[in-house]
Formats: C-alpha cells, sequence, structure tokens
C-alpha cells in the first residue's frame, strides 16, 4: 500500500518526462544494452574455464580473451552515453518544474503569502526541487539498470542450477523484513530533515532582512546564537537519517554474506559429487557476487526515493493550493474604462469573525477625487487592496464602471487600476528600469518625462551615471522620498483610469511634496483618484472625502462642510493641529499641516 502510495507521488513526474520520452527511449535502451554486455561476463568465464582451459584450446582461448575486452570497452562507450543523455534531461526536467512552479506561485492570492514564510517558499523551489530532480536523474536510470541486471542474473542463476539459487535465497525473507522495518523510521526522519533545513532557510531571510533592526537592538549574538541552535538541530536530524540508512543498508548486506557461504557449501559439494562443473560454480558463484551490488544499490536507492518523495509531497502540497481570488471562467475584458467606483455594503475580514470592514458603501464618479481618512488601522489600505482584487471581501461587492470586479479579467483590472502603495517597492535594477516597469514598452523619453512630472528627474540628472544609477536591492540607496517620487513616476507612465496614492507623499518633506503637489494633481487629473493620507495639503480639495473608523463610514462630505460638522473629522482634525487657533482651521492651512 505505502508502495503503491509512492508510486502514484512518481507518477505525477510522468507529466514532466513526457515530453522528453524520446531521449528516454533512446536512454532506456542503451541501459539494456549495457545490462546485457554486464551479464555476459561470467558466462564466458565459464566458457574460458570449461571449454578452452579445461579443454586445452588455445584458439577459444584467444578468442573468448578479445571478446571480453571488447565488452569491456563497449560497456564504456554505451554506460557513458547513457548517463549523459539522461543528466541533460533531467536538468530540463527540473527546469520546467521549477518554472511552473514559480508561475504557480504568481497565481497564488496574497493570503497564501501573507501566511507563508518566505524561507518556507524559496526551500520548495530550491532543495525540494533539487531533490526531485535527484531522483529523476540518477536515480531513475540507477533504479532501471539495477532492476534490469538483478532480473538478469536472477535468470542466469536458475539456468545454470535452480536448486543451488534456491538455497543461495532461503536468507531473503528475512533480510526484506529488515528492510521494511527501517523504511519507515528512514521515511519519517528524511520529513524532520527537510523541515529543520527549511527553518534554517525561513531564519536567514527573516534576520538578513531585518539587519537593521538587529544591529540597532545589538541582537547579533542572540540572533547567532538562534542561528547556532537551528544548524545543531538539524545536524542531529542528519546523523539520525545516517545512522538509520547505515543500519538499513547493512541489512542485505548480512544476507548475501549468509547467502555466499551456503552457496559455497552446497555447490562445492555439488562439484566433488561430479554433479556441477567448477566452470559452472564459478560463475555461479560470480552470478551470486552479483546479486549483491544491485540489491543494495537498490536499498539505496530506496532511500533516496523515500527522501525525495518527503520534498516531492512538499512541493507537489504547493502545486495543489488554488488560488483564494480566482478568475471567472467567462471573465469579460475590460477594453476600456471610465473610472467610477462603488462599494456596495461592503464587509471583509481577513480572519473569519472578525471583520476590518463592516458595510462600506460609498461611489467615487469617474474622474473625481475621494479622499479616504481616519485613524489608522481603520481599514483604509484594505480598501485599496480590494479595488485591486489582491482579496475578495467576505460579502458585499465592489464595482468599477458597474462591472462586478469578479466578473472581469484579473488582468484587465490591474491594467486600468495603479496602486501607489505605503512602502514603495524597486527592484535591484537601474533607475530607468524602475521607472520602466509601470509601461514595459516606454522609450527613454516618456520615461523622462515620467520623472519630471514626479519631480525627480534633476535628482536623477544629477546622479554620476543618471538613469542608469542601480538602486540596491529593495531601493535601499534611495531615501524613503526618492523611492516614492520614483513610484510616482512609474504610475505617470502606466497612465491608468483610476489611481489610488496611499499614503504616496508620507516620506516627502513639505519642500518635496510642495514641490511634486503640482505633479501629483497634475496626475490625477482626469481619472479618478482614491487619495488616503493624513496630510491636509491633499485632503482639502478632495471632491468627497470618507472618514473611516474601525472599518466603518462615520462621516462623508467635503472639506469645509466636515469641518463645520462636529464629528470625527473635526476631531482628527483638531487634535492634530491642537496648538493652533480655531480661527487659522481654513483650507489656507499651511501644506504640512497633519490630519492624524
Ligand atoms: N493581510 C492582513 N492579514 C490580516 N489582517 C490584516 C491584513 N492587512 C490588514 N489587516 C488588519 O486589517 C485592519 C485594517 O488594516 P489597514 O491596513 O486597512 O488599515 P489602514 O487604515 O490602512 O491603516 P494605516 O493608516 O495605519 O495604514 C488592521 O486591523 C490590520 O491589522
Ligand atoms: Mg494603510
Amino acid at each position: 500500500m505505502v508502495v503503491s502510495q509512492t508510486l502514484k507521488r512518481y507518477a505525477r513526474l510522468l507529466v514532466y518526462l513526457k515530453p522528453y520520452r524520446r531521449r528516454l527511449g533512446i536512454v532506456l535502451l542503451l541501459a539494456l544494452i549495457g545490462t546485457a554486455v554486464n551479464l555476459a561476463y561470467p558466462y564466458l568465464s565459464k566458457i574460458l574455464i570449461d571449454d578452452a582451459l579445461l579443454g586445452r584450446r588455445f584458439q577459444l582461448l584467444f578468442t573468448v580473451g578479445f571478446v571480453l575486452f571488447a565488452a569491456m570497452v563497449f560497456s564504456f562507450v554505451v554506460n557513458a552515453a547513457s548517463s549523459l543523455l539522461y543528466v541533460s534531461v533531467s536538468a530540463r526536467v527540473l527546469l520546467d518544474m521549477r518554472l511552473d512552479l514559480y508561475r504557480h506561485l504568481q497565481r497564488l492570492s496574497l493570503k497564501f503569502y501573507d501566511n507563508t514564510r518566505i524561507g518556507e517558499i524559496l526551500s520548495r523551489l530550491n532543495n525540494d526541487l533539487a531533490e526531485a530532480q535527484r531522483v529523476t536523474s540518477d536515480t531513475l536510470l540507477a533504479l532501471i539498470t539495477n532492476l534490469l541486471v538483478l532480473s538478469g542474473t536472477i535468470a542466469l542463476l536458475l539456468l545454470l542450477n535452480w536448486k543451488l539459487f534456491l538455497v543461495g535465497i532461503a536468507f531473503l525473507p528475512v533480510g526484506l523484513k529488515g528492510l521494511l522495518h527501517y523504511r519507515q523510521r528512514v521515511h519519517q526522519q528524511a520529513k524532520t530533515i527537510r523541515e529543520r533545513s527549511a527553518a534554517i532557510g525561513s531564519f536567514l531571510v527573516e534576520s538578513l532582512l531585518g539587519i537593521r533592526l538587529i544591529k540597532a537592538f545589538h541582537a547579533e549574538d542572540a540572533e547567532a546564537e538562534r542561528f547556532r541552535a537551528q544548524n545543531e538541530a538539524f545536524i542531529r536530524a542528519l546523523l539520525r537519517f545516517q545512522w538509520l540508512s547505515v543500519i538499513a543498508s547493512g541489512v542485505p548486506g548480512l544476507m548475501m554474506a549468509m547467502s555466499t557461504l551456503a552457496v559455497l557449501l552446497y555447490g562445492g559439494s555439488l562439484m566433488i559429487d561430479g554433479t556441477m562443473t567448477l566452470g559452472s560454480l564459478v560463475a555461479f558463484m560470480a552470478y551470486q557476487m552479483r546479486l549483491m551490488p544491485p540489491m543494495q544499490n537498490l536499498v539505496a536507492l530506496f532511500m533516496n526515493f523515500q527522501r525525495a518523495r518527503a520534498s516531492l509531497d512538499r512541493v507537489f502540497a504547493f502545486f495543489d493550493l488554488q488560488p483564494d481570488v480566482r478568475e471567472h471562467p467567462h471573465a469579460r475584458e475590460l477594453d476600456w474604462v471610465r473610472g467610477e467606483i462603488e462599494f456596495d455594503e461592503v464587509t471583509m475580514s481577513y480572519e473569519p469573525g472578525r471583520p476590518v470592514l463592516k458595510k462600506v458603501s460609498f461611489t467615487v464618479p469617474a474622474g473625481t477625487t475621494c479622499a479616504l481618512v481616519g485613524p489608522s488601522g481603520g481599514g483604509k489600505s484594505t480598501i485599496a487592496d480590494l479595488l485591486l482584487r489582491f482579496y475578495d471581501p467576505s460579502s458585499g461587492v465592489i464595482r468599477v464602471d458597474g462591472h462586478d470586479v469578479r466578473e472581469v479579467t484579473l488582468e484587465s483590472l490591474r491594467r486600468h487600476i495603479c496602486l501607489v502603495d505605503q512602502e514603495t517597492f524597486l527592484f535591484s535594477g537601474t533607475i530607468e528600469d524602475n521607472i520602466r516597469y509601470g509601461r514595459p514598452t516606454a522609450t527613454f523619453d516618456e520615461i523622462v518625462a515620467a520623472a519630471q512630472a514626479a519631480a525627480i528627474h534633476e535628482f536623477i540628472e544629477a546622479l554620476p551615471q543618471g538613469y542608469r544609477t542601480v538602486v540596491g536591492e529593495r531601493g535601499v540607496k534611495l531615501s524613503g522620498g526618492q523611492r516614492q517620487r520614483l513610484a510616482i513616476a512609474r504610475a505617470v507612465l502606466r497612465d491608468p483610469a483610476i489611481l489610488i496614492l496611499d499614503e504616496a507623499t508620507s516620506a516627502l518633506d513639505w519642500q518635496a511634496e510642495s514641490s511634486i503637489k503640482e505633479a501629483v494633481a497634475r496626475l490625477m487629473r482626469g481619472r479618478t483618484t482614491l487619495i488616503i493620507s493624513h496630510r491636509l495639503s491633499l485632503i482639502q480639495d478632495a471632491d468627497l472625502i470618507i472618514v473611516l473608523e474601525n472599518g466603518e463610514v462615520v462621516q462623508r462630505g467635503r472639506h469645509q462642510q466636515l469641518l463645520r460638522e462636529p464629528g470625527a473629522y473635526r476631531r482628527l482634525f483638531i487634535k492634530q493641529a491642537g496648538a493652533l487657533e480655531k480661527d487659522a482651521f481654513s483650507p489656507a492651512l499651511s501644506p504640512t499641516e497633519s490630519l492624524s
């Protein structure tokens, strides 16, 4: 039963082998030929002893000697060719699988990434897939050739003397029982190894990403200690695995030694009786010896399969995950969008029973600007994520131009919406590449125009390498404000119908902000804009201001009107502007005044 489960797992690999079946067929053919030649040696030695040596025939001696030599050379060539061909196929198979898994991972929703550690994902893409490749490369080929050698040897042993063969395999059942016992334990241990190795990967990724925090809190030693402990645990698991493997592979060795002794005693007495020739006994013993390596190999291979099965399980577990956000089978393409946004009684819970948005409803007419304000954690960024369909709401409907976002293709929805985020992400390429991410087909002039619109062009020009400056991983070589302006340039280039600015200027000082305020205003013109901000200067001109508190809309209206009403907006506003005179609460306030 366990065997059939294992086979079922490996059967899933067959899909990846299929495109290479012709090359694999050649490999198999070569392996067959190589095996046949290998099996011929002991039989040739029987002819050598019985007919040539004992029969004193010189001519035959030379013929057999030459055939033996030719067979050796031939089998070397055949083996080399088949293993080279096989490795090239298996490397391709690994590439196909890795690419497939990568594509699949990209399709998975953000919920998956919220709940899965990056190190875990890396470990499956790297270690586990490499393990799977090892199986498909050496192991599978070795399995086939060893099985061929084994069955060929058994056939020849039966042919030479079946009674002697039965004596030789008398100890087989005991050996098999021992093998089965250890098999389960080895499998368990393989799983432990994988888990500990993944834990180390996760730890590394996390601690390297958090290097600033670690340094700031002087936690280097504590982190190194944690790293050491994780490695120790891994080594312990590895040693235990090795120990179990050694015992398990020792079992058939012992079994064969006993068999050899039995064959020597029984076969020797047959020869002394005269019922068996010397050549036959020598050949039999030689084949008997040849039983040992393939059996041991098969045990070792079995261990590999066990280990790889744990890896394969982990790889296929990822393949089996379905994205939470799925495209409707008949999803329509949004070719062109005016930009009307409607939230209709939208409730959202990341975790069941804990809604972060409660029956939120509002409409933003096409081409207008809506500001979302409110205390931290109120659900503002969640609204942006829902609009982009990073998540689906628990209930309620979100519409763009009257279309339920769940009924349009993800690609076309996201093509028309651009999000400039709280945390700007840059890839480790050049500034030019990072802006071009907004529209890969953009020309260099368009990129410069976008940078000018985002008030970052002069800064870039002043750099020694200009637009070819490499920004460092995640853009670490730039300041937070510079990163944000690059993100705005990216959005300019993208030219979407709907623009979401989520604290998009939070990292800018008032001077930088006022210099791009115009750019942002120009960017907003003619499109629907959702602004999430604590900054009065960006909010006060909005056509609609929505105040969110604890996932509920508590107020809505325009700046002047909301200021007059007693309520959350005014409270937020007064709290922040606390020191100022009440009279000063006018739209003409300096741009640095902030609402939260
Ligand atoms: N991926 C997530 N998984 C689980 N809970 C989340 C997730 N993202 C946000 N939340 C929770 O949802 C609530 C709303 O978060 P959201 O990011 O929308 O707030 P916000 O209004 O944008 O706050 P801020 O002004 O600080 O950016 C918070 O309580 C937060 O803990
Ligand atoms: Mg937010």
